[in-house]
């Protein structure tokens, strides 16, 4: 049996800002569980769900070392859906109502959490073959068991795979500030390991320290290591490359199944998704209070509001769009308050086209992906994306740009040869992005059988964990042969 212990900062359905925590809650369910125990280690914050409170156990509690400080850690454990969660608390640094801060406070936050990971190990009785980490916040796990932990024996034979969700997010800081609060040595501060433009940079030492490096899609991983992409680590990345690559992520096919949600008014299958999906956008405009038509091209968003989310071609393009094309849009998601704005804004000029729900809500979420016609996902950049995925298993079109996992998951539409399963632009500009809208439209407004034939081949995709699990379970194995 092999061991694995997937170490992140969020993770469902204890703590969700965003796509890895969906990753890391759904994927170990789907490992072959006769060969892999692959469980799961978060923070315990104090904004986490309450309603889960009363499920935790307390398991042990002791003290790690940074540096000069001293501080408490203790362990809870917990079951969900036959996966195993322990959950590391300590009020000091898990406070707040959200689980990500400042810069500053959480580039001491994630060190604190890794270190106690590491430390914790004896203490659960759980001793994996590998550690996998994902993103910034856990990059110092395979820095400090290689400098700080690698003398003892029971951590000399512990792998790691660090998994990049978003190079964008670095977890940079000050280098003399990073050495106090980790009490790593100076010594790995150089430009080959730690350091990164005169910073100290938490993914850079993930990436350096790690076994292997992976990412959430195979052109992800490719664009990583090219200029444009690389967010000024392309170098570091090539450096990398043939420990280096992209498993596509997948969803959560019970969480998403139109079938059974217990979220949206009217359940579906592929069989009658048209007249299923007509009856949830009626039932949504009326909670929304949008006029009740089945038959006007609804299209939707649901987004963190950052520029990487492609808002800046949004914005221009709604200027135009709005008056021009019969449509309604419905938006959820919150963010950058410029973007928030935009669509406030948007929506007060017109109420009968837009709605915008600026906040957080698994709930109106599920019922957006469900009543849409299409999703607008226009990101500048992409490292896989799980919005088109959930939206295509809801026979609800895709509109992207190509780039990252957009580009491996949303098959153009091609009205020659009626493939295809959503529709795409290549250049991250406004004009190529309305011109597509346009042409949905138009299939959608005039080609009812075309219409149709997309729909049933988006639902016909699969976009379940079993194929990548499959992958992840062939990277454990080859690391632990080493
Ligand atoms: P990212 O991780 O970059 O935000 P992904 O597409 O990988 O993008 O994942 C986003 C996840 O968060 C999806 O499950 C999506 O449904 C969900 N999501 C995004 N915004 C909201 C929101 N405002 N309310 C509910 N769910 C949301
Ligand atoms: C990040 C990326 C997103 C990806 C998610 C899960 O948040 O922005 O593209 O799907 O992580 O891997």
């Amino acid at each position: 049996m092999k061991k694995v212990l997937l170490v992140s900062s969020e993770a469902v359905p204890y703590v969700k800002t965003g796509g890895l925590a969906d990753v890391v809650g759904s994927l170990p369910k789907y490992f072959n569980k006769d060969e892999y125990d692959v469980r799961v280690i978060i923070p315990k914050y104090a904004c986490m769900d309450s309603s889960f409170l009363p499920k935790l156990r307390f398991l042990c509690h002791f003290y790690v070392n940074l540096n000069w400080r001293r501080q408490y850690v203790g362990i809870f454990e917990t079951e969900y859906h036959g996966v195993h969660f322990y959950l590391v608390d300590n009020e000091f640094y898990f406070a707040g109502d959200a689980p990500y801060h400042n810069i500053y406070e959480d580039v001491e936050k994630f060190a604190y959490f890794s270190k106690a990971v590491l430390a914790s190990l004896p203490y659960i009785d759980f001793a994996p073959d590998i550690l996998h980490c994902n993103d910034w916040q856990t990059g110092l796990v395979p820095v400090y068991l290689r400098t700080m932990f690698g003398d003892d024996n029971f951590y000399a034979g512990i792998k790691t795979v660090f998994t990049i969700h978003n190079l964008q997010y670095q977890g940079r800081w000050r280098i003399r500030e990073v050495m106090d609060i980790t009490g790593l040595p100076e010594q790995i501060f150089n430009a080959k390991e730690l350091e990164s433009y005169g910073e100290a940079n938490y993914l850079k030492g993930g990436v350096v320290y790690a076994d292997y490096v992976t990412t959430v899609s195979p052109t992800y991983a490719h664009e990583i290591t090219t200029v444009e992409g690389g967010e000024g680590l392309s170098g570091l990345m090539c450096a990398k490359r043939n420990k280096l690559r992209g498993i596509l992520n997948g969803i959560d096919y019970e969480e998403y199944n139109p079938q059974t949600d217990p979220y949206i008014p009217v359940n579906y299958i592929r069989k009658d998704a048209l007249v299923g999906k007509k009856r949830n956008k009626t039932a949504l405009q009326k909670e929304l209070g949008l006029p009740v038509k089945d038959d006007v091209f609804m299209l939707g968003i649901v987004s963190r509001m950052t520029s990487q989310k492609g808002f800046d071609l949004i914005s221009y393009a709604l200027e135009e769009l709005l008056p021009e094309l019969k449509i309604q849009m419905v938006v959820i998601g919150s963010g950058e308050g410029q973007y928030e704005n935009m669509f406030r804004s948007f929506q007060s000029r017109y109420p009968e086209k837009l709605n915008v729900y600026i906040g957080y809500s698994e709930e109106r979420s599920h019922k957006v992906y469900a009543a849409c016609d299409a999703l607008l996902m226009p990101s500048m950049f992409e490292p896989c994306g799980l919005s088109q995925m959930i939206s295509m298993r809801y026979g609800t079109i895709p509109i992207v740009r190509e780039t990252g996992g957009l580009k491996d998951t949303v098959e153009p539409y091609n009205e020659f040869e009626n493939t295809g399963c959503g529709f795409s632009f290549a250049n991250f500009n406004a004009q190529e992005m309305m011109e597509i809208i346009r042409y949905a439209y138009e299939v959608y407004e005039e080609r009812k059988d075309d219409w149709h034939g997309l729909v049933n081949r988006a639902m016909d995709r699969n976009f379940s964990w079993n194929a990548s699990a499959r992958e992840y379970e062939k990277l454990y194995d080859k690391l632990t042969e080493l």
